[in-house]
């Protein structure tokens, strides 16, 4: 299986935030946030893989700056490191004013996908080649963030027991 390089599934995604997206407070809901977060990172991993793919975690989010409505909300997503079945997703999050050009970094997420054979098994997924400086050094920082999430996991399956 041939490696793939990171800009071969990186993904732009961009929204206008109209009324039914907004809360009380006249922002972005952040549910609605996290659902484009999944849906752009999902589309970087199906590039990636060309194969099914799910989401298996999500790290930490913070919300850093609320998303106004009438803003523009910009997704940028791509893939930061392949293991096995699975790999790491980054998620970064912008707003621009479209009367001004101002934009906010509002948030970032990294986003665990694993890849589905066609019996909806866990499946190979391509390696991935870093080229950049960036993405050398993302592609090592998401190693140490994959080591604490494994520890997570198998805390969290001791404690419940299956
Ligand atoms: C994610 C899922 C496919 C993993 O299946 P599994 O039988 O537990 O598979 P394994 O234990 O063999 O793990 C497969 C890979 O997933 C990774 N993984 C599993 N759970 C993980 C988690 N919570 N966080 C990060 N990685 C995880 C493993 O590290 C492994 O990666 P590797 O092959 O690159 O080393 C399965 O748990 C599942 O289907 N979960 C539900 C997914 C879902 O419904 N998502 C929301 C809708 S898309």
């Amino acid at each position: 299986m041939e490696g793939k390089t990171v800009s071969n599934s990186q993904i732009q995604m961009m929204e206008l935030v109209q009324p039914n997206d907004a809360n009380n407070h006249g922002n972005m809901h952040g549910g609605k946030v996290m659902h484009l977060i999944d849906i752009a990172a999902a589309m970087s991993g199906l590039r990636h893989c060309r194969k099914p793919v799910v989401t298996a975690s999500v790290d930490s989010l913070d919300f850093l700056h609320p998303v106004q409505l009438g803003n523009m909300i910009i997704l940028r997503a791509s893939v930061n490191y392949v293991h096995n079945t699975s790999m790491e997703i980054g998620v970064r999050v912008e707003s621009e004013n479209p009367l001004t050009g101002e934009r906010f970094h509002t948030s970032s997420a990294y986003l665990t996908f694993v890849a589905l054979d066609e019996n909806g098994k866990p499946t190979k997924i391509p390696a991935l080649i870093p080229e950049t400086d960036t993405e050398k050094r993302r592609y090592e920082a998401a190693i140490k963030r994959r080591e604490i999430r494994m520890k997570t996991r198998s805390e969290l399956i001791s404690e419940s027991g299956s």
